[in-house]
């Protein structure tokens, strides 16, 4: 895996491990609780057993007698299928049973009334054993019999580990239902992140609004750092708008001065090199000043784009006023502007929309060779505007229409043309902002360009 591992996957594995470790000791709890009980009721039938045949010792003629009741030993029956091994003795001598049971010897016999119990081994196998001891008289002397009942201990074994069994199969399906748990826990407790970075993933790019929504206190420290950040980006962005807005400005004013200067000396020289000299001068100065122009445009664009205010605005009035402003500038070229409309209206801001439409028309008349026809059409097609603006021109070549409307590109066929390349990206804004695009292409029958702005209607 490539970063870090993701947040979700490490607390779902922590708490998996934890929920794991949990269930291996409730396992092996539970197994050694069931263990000691069913060694503790052994114990207790054991005690029993042998208490029951000691109570039966008695004293007859100066010899030690007992029974030996079928009580004592049905009870150890209850426990299981396991062997049953009994000793009595007086002192050194083996009253009943079998000799070689590990039976405490004599000094070590119980205190009357206790039971001493011990393991061990007999016949190969595990047996657990219960003592007691009882004094009699024998021939006058008080002689210490014990009496030791012992059973094999499978049967212990055998309900431990069916205990067990169950125990590991409730720990298993706890451990299951705990992971399942911690998954839908994490997943809850990340949402609120992810319902975060969507918000901010949704917001269009000069979106600098700061965030509001209610966060959870942990992502607060985050919602505030970023809406700092946001607003220190929106700051220096505006800062820079504001730059090069100040400075087309300066570099506006003084080419204005010597635009006036050249009209001057144009009007005060005769020969006609010198004229066309004078001329050339002007158009460059015409020029680098519109280009100073669309910087501003340009940061006016970034500017308001933001913050859109919402008129309605009738397309057949932009198209005849754009029409209009660049009249003189078609007229120089002898370029006719012919305008086809039906009424549309969209809802939008008239400056920007009047920006835009003038940037593709400029580009129109432009590149078009003189004598030529520029065509305006604005109509409503499948609840969208458009206005194309058509030219007879020299087409867009061969570069990919996405790459004109990039900031200060131009095109190969701008030789001897003076642009900023900023044009189309005006307009490409503009529309962007009102929720519409810039479509370029062919003109219809013909190798020049078709620019259309489209709009959703309101
Ligand atoms: N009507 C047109 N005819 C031919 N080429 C065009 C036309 N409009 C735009 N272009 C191409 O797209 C490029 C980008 O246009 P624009 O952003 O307005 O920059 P500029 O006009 O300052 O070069 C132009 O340099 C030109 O190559
Ligand atoms: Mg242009």
């Amino acid at each position: 895996m490539i970063g870090p591992p993701s947040i979700g996957r490490r607390l779902t594995l922590l708490l998996a491990g934890v929920a794991a470790l949990l269930s291996v000791l409730s396992w092996g709890m539970v197994t050694g609780l069931a263990r000691q009980a069913a060694e503790r009721t052994q114990d207790n039938v054991l005690a029993a057993s042998a208490t029951t045949i000691a109570e039966t010792l008695r004293s007859e003629q100066g010899e030690v007698r007992l029974e030996l009741p079928y009580s004592a030993f049905s009870m150890l029956g209850a426990i299981g299928e396991d062997r049953v091994f009994y000793r009595v003795s007086a002192g050194e001598a083996l009253l009943t049973g079998y000799a070689d049971l590990p039976a405490p010897p004599p000094d070590d016999a119980p205190a009357p009334g206790a039971v001493l119990f011990d393991t061990g081994a007999f016949a190969g196998e595990e047996i657990r054993l219960a003592s007691v001891s009882r004094r009699v008289l024998a021939g006058g002397q008080p002689v210490t019999v014990t009496v030791t009942v012992a059973q094999t201990r499978s049967g212990v074994g055998v309900i431990s580990a069916e205990l067990s069994q169950l125990a590991a199969r409730l720990s298993v399906a706890f451990f299951l239902v705990a992971v399942g748990l911690s998954a839908v826990a994490v997943r809850a407790s990340l949402r609120p992140l992810n319902e975060i970075a969507a918000a901010v993933a949704r917001r269009g790019p000069s979106d600098m609004r700061p965030l509001r929504r209610d966060a959870p206190a942990e992502l607060a420290p985050l919602l505030t750092a970023l809406n700092r950040l946001m607003d220190r980006l929106g700051q220096s962005i505006r800062r820079s708008e504001d730059f090069i807005a100040e400075a087309a400005h300066r570099v506006r004013t003084p080419l204005a001065t010597v635009r006036t200067q050249a009209e001057i000396a144009l009007r005060s020289v005769a020969e006609p090199e010198e004229k066309q000299r004078l001329r050339r001068i002007i158009r460059a100065v015409d020029e680098s000043s519109r280009s100073a122009g669309q910087l501003l445009d340009h940061a006016t664009v970034a500017w308001r784009a933001d913050d859109l205010t919402r008129e309605a605005v009738d397309l057949t009035d932009l198209a005849a006023q754009s029409a209009a402003a660049l009249e003189p500038t078609a007229a120089m070229k002898d370029i006719r502007l012919v305008l086809r409309t039906e009424p549309a209206r969209v809802a939008g801001d008239p400056v920007l929309l009047d920006n835009a439409l003038r940037n593709v028309l400029d580009n129109a008349i432009k590149y078009s060779p003189e004598d030529t026809t520029v065509t305006l059409e604005v109509r409503t097609d499948q609840g969208e505007a458009r206005i194309a603006v058509s030219d007879e021109g020299p087409g867009l070549g061969e570069d990919p229409p996405d790459h004109l409307t990039e900031r200060f590109r131009r095109g190969s066929n701008t030789e001897g043309i003076v642009g900023s390349g900023l044009g189309l990206t005006i307009a490409a804004d503009v529309l962007s902002a009102h929720g519409g695009r810039l479509e370029l292409g062919h003109a219809e029958g013909g190798k020049g360009t078709c620019a259309t702005l489209v709009f959703p209607l309101s």
